[in-house]
């Protein structure tokens, strides 16, 4: 089974063609064109730009997707394209005007090509995308084999921190998720704080790895309370507090005019901000790993999954190997999968094919709130 998967729910444009031979994946090709570039000048999505990049990127990156070799089956209408058995498709949640482009993409090549549609719930796709990555030489990939039930997933990226459990397959249950700001979006702010480039995830990553991760001291919100929901933008206020208790009142930054900090960049030597991305970075690593060993403890789930952008931090990565219990199997994408991207899209595609679960194009609409749970 050849499926071509479609991811537009933010600022990625991503396509990406799965072969499924045997319940084992293939991955023949795999693009995604970041607006990474474009949205760095806004420190944040801009979602009409977002829009605009999308409707420009799509057709060239389904022309290079499905113009690529190794070629199979007849080429249509003159163009080399490969007709794919299935078209999967980020339906939501995310940006609504950035999925419309994927979807409506999706929609049109359905009708054209009278190939089968797939709706595809983007926290699915994180869900599954350790698939990706962690082919047994022993088991087949299938969702059985790779995934043991129950699981726990904590999908941690710029617009999700969601503690999931997964008591088979497609049967969710949500356990808590943040109140406020997702993980991701307090790592990108406390960056913007403190004149990083965006995305500040890896930035305070890479810049935390060099620092003390006890020089400051932060709240660790929701930590001790009951439940699995998680809040961050406590924490964003306590970081910003830091920042300006090590900034001078005169300095630019304290009157947010710049997102320069000069104190922490020139003038304070390039320690101080180290120290603080490794405080940030070990805050918010810390208040992921406990809630998680808290659900791990009361589900004992066979197995636990780390996805979503954030599921790229190192820190976090071997935080959680380490700290779960090791009858607990840990599955977590390469870091190239961790982000948004159509080959996990194509995945959750493949599990729904294979039970027939198709929609008809004119029956599939975007849905920016759409609930996995
Ligand atoms: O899943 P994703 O590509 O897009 C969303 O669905 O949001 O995740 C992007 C998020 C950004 O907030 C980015 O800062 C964060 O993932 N991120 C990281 C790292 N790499 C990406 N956060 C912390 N450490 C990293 N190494
Ligand atoms: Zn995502």
């Amino acid at each position: 089974m050849l499926i071509l998967g479609i991811e537009t729910s933010c600022d990625d444009t991503a396509a990406a063609l799965l072969e499924v031979k045997n319940g084992r994946f293939k991955l023949l090709k795999n693009l995604t064109a970041s607006q990474v570039k474009l949205h760095g000048k806004y420190q944040g999505v801009v979602p009409e730009v977002a829009a605009r990049a999308h409707l420009e990127t799509i057709i060239p990156v389904m022309t290079e997707v499905l113009k690529s070799p190794p070629l199979r089956g007849g080429a249509r209408g003159g163009a080399r394209w490969k007709k794919p058995d299935a078209i999967a498709v980020t339906a939501g949640p995310g940006l609504i005007t950035s999925l419309l482009i994927g979807v409506e993409t999706a929609k049109a090549l359905s009708f054209a090509w009278n190939v089968p549609l797939i709706k595809v719930n983007h926290i699915e796709g994180h869900i599954l995308s350790p698939l990706l990555s962690n082919p047994h030489p022993t088991l087949s990939l299938e969702w059985r084999g790779n995934i043991r039930f129950p699981a726990i997933a904590l999908i941690v990226s710029g617009g999700h921190t969601e503690l999931i459990l997964i008591k088979n397959h497609g049967q969710y249950k949500l356990l808590g998720r943040t109140r406020d700001d997702a993980a991701g979006e307090c790592f990108d702010k406390a960056g913007r704080m403190l004149g990083l480039p965006f995305p500040g995830g890896p930035e305070i990553s890479k810049r935390a790895a060099k620092g003390n991760p006890l020089a400051y001291e932060l709240p660790r919100p929701m930590l001790h309370e009951p439940g699995f929901e998680f809040s961050f933008s406590g924490l964003k206020n306590a970081i910003r507090l830091l920042i300006e208790s090590l900034t001078p009142s005169n300095s630019p930054l304290a009157r947010g005019r710049t997102r320069k900090a000069p104190l922490l960049t020139k003038e304070g030597p390039g320690e101080v901000l180290n120290d603080l991305c490794a405080s940030i970075e070990h805050a918010i690593v810390d208040v992921l790993v406990q809630k998680s060993l808290k659900a791990v403890a009361k589900y004992k789930p066979k197995s636990f999954i780390l996805a979503g952008g954030v599921a790229a931090n190192k820190n976090l990565r071997e935080s959680l190997k380490n700290a779960l219990p090791k009858s607990t199997r840990f599955l977590m994408p390469d870091k190239e999968f961790c982000m948004d991207n159509a080959a996990m899209i194509a995945v959750a595609g493949y599990f729904q094919a294979k039970q027939k679960k198709f929609i008809k194009y004119d029956k599939l609409k975007a849905n920016a709130n759409w609930e996995l749970v």
